[in-house]
């Protein structure tokens, strides 16, 4: 057996099985943070999670019997469930997300920074009893093909099977990594190369206790929430959410806000970017990252399919992720990269076989829906799925929707988990231990105004200002003003775990270790004219852009230098094969205007004072140097 009962007379719904064989282990910090987590949490029942098809059926049984599921019509969508959370809990949560360290400055100013000593008390009061009634799973995961030399283990405690089942898809999870910690711990593995002795302990709550005999509801969270990071002593809590962001915790707070604190010290990087595969007709493959902000176009970027020009004169696209990439300077001189996740948690709304058939056929089955709308044969839809919509549905609040009622039908920030192994343009290198090496580096937002289509910058510094500088209208993947620019440094605002400033003397400091230097590129599909009509056509067409992109990384390409940086020609991009486009438009979507770049240096300026005492002087001097070339 593999449940170990505490305690009995909980309402939950429980399930007989015989499952796992697992109730300790042998890794005794492990086993000794596990008994004092069920001290705590006090749950019902505690499972050792082992990642089997079999763990998942029975999950999601119980899923679809507490109400958390609806199993979609196995004909059109096997082995795939939709979720409805509660209407509050849709998003990540950042004015709730906590970064501790001793010192203020070490955290801030961007994020929200809390005394470590203060906030373990405040929580142990949040997390204490906080299972009772309920299962505590406990989930080792490891981020990162485990023979990496950046992956990371962690060991996931959570009351939520929803949080188990989206975590089997978004990592290697259950006991295949257990042992491999086992065996470090022991001694009895051969020395690995990168110690995976240790583990992220990573605890995480609904926050919803169950009194003897009360009803669950379908999805159980708590108003108050906090997403945490003890990054000293790397460990992540939290409380109150079973969103995607605020409940995987391999995702957003191992991968990117403690792993940005151990990439510091360790002179790597891990960095809110999607990784693609670009091989040109003469079978040369180069690899990019692109950092945008949520919700920006990361996935369909990583997906893109090249217009049929392209496909037939030979060019081929390979996603290797399509939100976090880790990484190092590797030993042939080059950066290295990796993705550390094994599925994809996308924004449904938007994704359509127009915009992204990668991702549309990544998701035929396996999947978890997270409140997008349910057909009434018992598939999903979201808005821009179709160009009509259904006569009638249930929208994400389990209301009946009719395409008059005024209401959208999925939530704007609905998701999908889909595993990446089911993607049809994966990358052969995307488990490679060893990463891909990357050629360059893309930043870019949704910007309407301002920015052109693309441009590249001189150099690292010049790279790493444009990075530091980014700017993007918000989205729905974060609680605020929609449509409001703000400053979103490598798109890592929401993610960074230690102080911003630090962060970009960390990304300056890279260049020392490497003899290759990637190339940085700055682009924005989004830019609209006066009747805001966007100029780009996007999409598959983003390719005319990567290529040049390509070719730029292998000086093949001209580049012509402007105030801004070097930018492509209208015979680089081979407009007249477009069609319905013009080479007025082009021009409009390249052209930069003084005065936008005046009020544009302005707000860099302000963003700038924010961070002062830590911005490094280069970032200054670029901002200075820019400043310059536009008088
Ligand atoms: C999330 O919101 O949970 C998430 C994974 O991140 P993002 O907003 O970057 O899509
Ligand atoms: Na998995
Ligand atoms: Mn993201």
């Amino acid at each position: 057996f593999g449940v170990i009962s505490l305690q009995t007379g909980a309402s939950q719904v429980q399930d007989n099985h015989s499952m796992s064989k697992m109730t300790s282990t042998s890794h005794a910090p492990l086993q000794k943070w596990i008994d004092k987590m069920i001290t705590l949490c006090t749950p019902d029942a505690v499972e050792w999670c082992e990642g089997s098809n079999a763990e998942w059926d029975r999950l999601s049984n119980l899923l679809v019997k507490s109400g958390t599921f609806t199993r979609l019509n196995p004909e059109k969508r096997p082995n795939s469930f939709l979720a409805r959370s509660a209407p509050s809990d849709v998003a990540r949560v950042e004015e709730r997300t906590f970064i501790c360290t001793r010192r203020a400055d070490e955290a801030g100013p961007t994020n929200n920074w809390a005394e470590p000593t203060e906030m373990r008390e405040l929580l142990q009061g949040k997390f204490q009893g906080c299972m009772k009634g309920r299962t505590m799973y406990i989930i080792p995961f490891c981020m990162g093909p485990i023979d990496s030399p950046l992956a990371k283990i962690g060991v996931q405690v959570t009351d939520s099977p929803y949080a188990v089942l989206n975590m089997k898809i978004m990592c290697s999870i259950g006991s295949s990594v257990l042992k491999r910690l086992e065996e470090e711990w022991s001694g009895v593995a051969p020395k690995k190369r990168h110690g995976h002795k240790f583990f992220i302990p990573c605890l995480h709550s609904v926050g919803a206790p169950l009194e003897p005999g009360q009803q669950d509801v379908p999805w159980p969270c708590n108003e108050d929430k906090y997403i945490v990071h003890f990054v000293e002593t790397r460990e992540i809590m939290s409380y109150g959410s079973g969103y995607g962001g605020n409940a995987l915790l391999g995702k957003k707070c191992l991968a990117l806000r403690i792993a940005s604190n151990i990439a510091r010290e360790h002179q790597w990087m891990a960095e809110h970017m999607l990784i693609v595969g670009l091989e040109a007709p003469d079978g040369t493959k180069t690899y990019v990252t692109a950092a945008f902000p949520s919700a920006c176009g990361k996935t369909n970027l990583a997906m893109i399919v090249p217009p049929e020009s392209y496909q037939k004169a030979g060019w081929k696209t390979s996603i290797v992720g399509d939100d976090i990439a880790w990484l190092w300077p590797h030993e042939d001189g080059k950066l290295h990269a990796i993705n550390p996740e094994t599925g994809y948690f996308g924004v449904a709304p938007g994704t359509a076989y127009e915009t992204n058939p990668i991702a549309m056929d990544s998701m035929l089955e396996n999947t978890i829906f997270t409140n997008v709308a349910l057909t009434d044969d018992g598939d999903v839809w979201w808005e821009g799925m179709t160009k009509e919509a259904p006569a009638h549905l249930i929208d994400w609040t389990g209301q009946d929707w009719t395409p008059d009622c005024g209401r959208p039908a999925a939530h704007p920030n609905a998701r999908f988990t889909a595993p990446a192994s089911q993607c049809p343009t994966i990358d052969p290198q995307w488990q490679n231990p060893d990463g891909v090496p990357i050629e360059g580096i893309i930043f870019g937002g949704r910007r309407a105004t301002t920015m052109p289509l693309v441009y590249q910058a001189y150099n690292w510094s010049h790279g790493v200002y444009i990075g530091a500088t980014m700017g993007s209208e918000m989205t729905a993947a974060a609680a605020g003003t929609i449509g409001k620019v703000r400053r979103d440094p490598m798109a890592m605002l929401p993610f960074a775990g230690y102080n911003m400033g630090e962060y970009f003397a960390h990304w300056l400091e890279m260049r020392r270790y490497l003899k290759h230097l990637p190339r940085f590129f700055h682009v924005n599909w989004f830019r609209k004219d006066e009747n805001g009509k966007f100029l780009w056509p996007g999409f598959g067409e983003n390719m005319r852009v990567l290529e040049w992109i390509v070719k730029r990384c292998h000086g093949t390409a001209a580049g012509h230098e402007t105030q801004i940086g070097w930018t492509p020609a209208p015979e680089d991009f081979d407009i007249s094969s477009m069609q319905n486009y013009s080479r007025e438009q082009f021009e409009a979507v390249m052209n930069y205007h003084r005065d936008e770049w005046k009020a544009e240096l302005v707000s860099q300026a302000e963003f700038f004072l924010d961070l002062y005492d830590h911005l490094p002087k280069e970032l200054i001097f670029q901002r200075e140097l820019l400043a310059a070339r536009l008088a």
